[in-house]
């Protein structure tokens, strides 16, 4: 693989060329969001989420707060089912709270129809699923490619860039294999590889490195200290303490309550 470290992220998968975000899909549909210079990145207030209803309801989430600025790198600790998944999917619009408020960039995401929620999805989010979503029976190559496909990307950039992508993380000569024909930690790989494309301005990432060797995770953090460095925002769930050693904060969820790794409550 690529040092990454050696290799600002942002200068390997180049940004959107002039003219990217001008696709009529692009465009159309998104509110302009508040003039504050210091809007958070993420902003969620007193936010629940309950899956199912009466005896049998999860809460899953109980009055969450969470304020994330724009640049910073956060850790989401916590056992297993204590929701770290259910709050990476609701900020990364792809699941809506029971209750409170979830300001995106100013936005209120519930503002926001299901076409906006996706176009900013598009345009600002990279996410790395802890299953990593891969289409099946299509290609490593297809897979990266995807997001830029939405995103009216030119057939030449988005060659130019999935290719620069694949090569990020290690997996130039797979481009043409499928996931069923890739290991798991190549799969996740190929995950991390579409979220990277677009240059997000936000990573979430569930678990980036669960399917990883040492190496592999090694490559994949600075990947991530390497996007840190050039001014994107990253929440990575990790179960590993070594992982959550490199970001600047480490938030802790315990059954469904968050709660700051030094102790305060928020
Ligand atoms: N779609 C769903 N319907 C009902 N309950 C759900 C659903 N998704 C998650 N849950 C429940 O919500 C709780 C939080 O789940 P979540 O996936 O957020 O946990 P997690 O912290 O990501 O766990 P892990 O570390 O195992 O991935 C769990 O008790 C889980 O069983
Ligand atoms: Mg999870």
């Amino acid at each position: 693989m690529v040092p990454a470290a050696v290799l600002p992220a942002a200068a390997v998968v180049p940004a959107a060329a002039p003219g990217d975000d001008e696709h009529p899909a692009m465009t159309r549909t998104i509110p302009r969001r508040p003039d504050e210079a210091d809007v958070p990145v993420l902003d969620v207030r007193a936010m629940s989420k309950v899956y199912g209803e009466g005896d049998t309801a999860v809460h899953a989430l109980r009055e969450v707060n969470l304020v994330v600025r724009r640049g910073e790198y956060v850790a989401v600790v916590g056992q297993s089912g204590s929701g770290k998944s259910t709050l990476l999917n609701i900020l990364g619009c792809l699941d809506a709270p029971t209750s409170g408020r979830y300001l995106l960039d100013g936005l209120d995401v519930a503002d926001l129809d299901e076409q906006q929620q996706s176009v900013l999805r598009n345009r600002q989010i990279g996410f790395i699923f802890q299953s990593f979503n891969l289409i099946p029976r299509t290609t490593a190559f297809a897979n990266v490619e995807l997001p830029m496909v939405y995103a009216g990307v030119s057939r030449r950039d988005r060659r130019q860039r999935t290719e620069a992508a694949l090569d990020l993380v290690g997996l130039a000569g797979r481009s043409d294999h499928r996931p069923n024909q890739l290991s798991g930690g190549q799969q996740q790989r190929v995950a991390v590889a579409r979220a990277l494309v677009t240059s997000p301005a936000l990573l979430l990432a569930d678990e980036p490195t669960g399917n990883l060797d040492t190496e592999s995770t090694a490559d994949v953090l600075n990947l991530f200290d390497g996007l840190h460095s050039t001014g994107r925002t990253i929440v990575l769930i990790t179960h590993d303490d070594e992982v959550a050693e490199r970001a600047d904060r480490v938030v802790v969820v315990s059954d469904g309550r968050l709660s700051e790794r030094n102790g305060v409550r928020s």
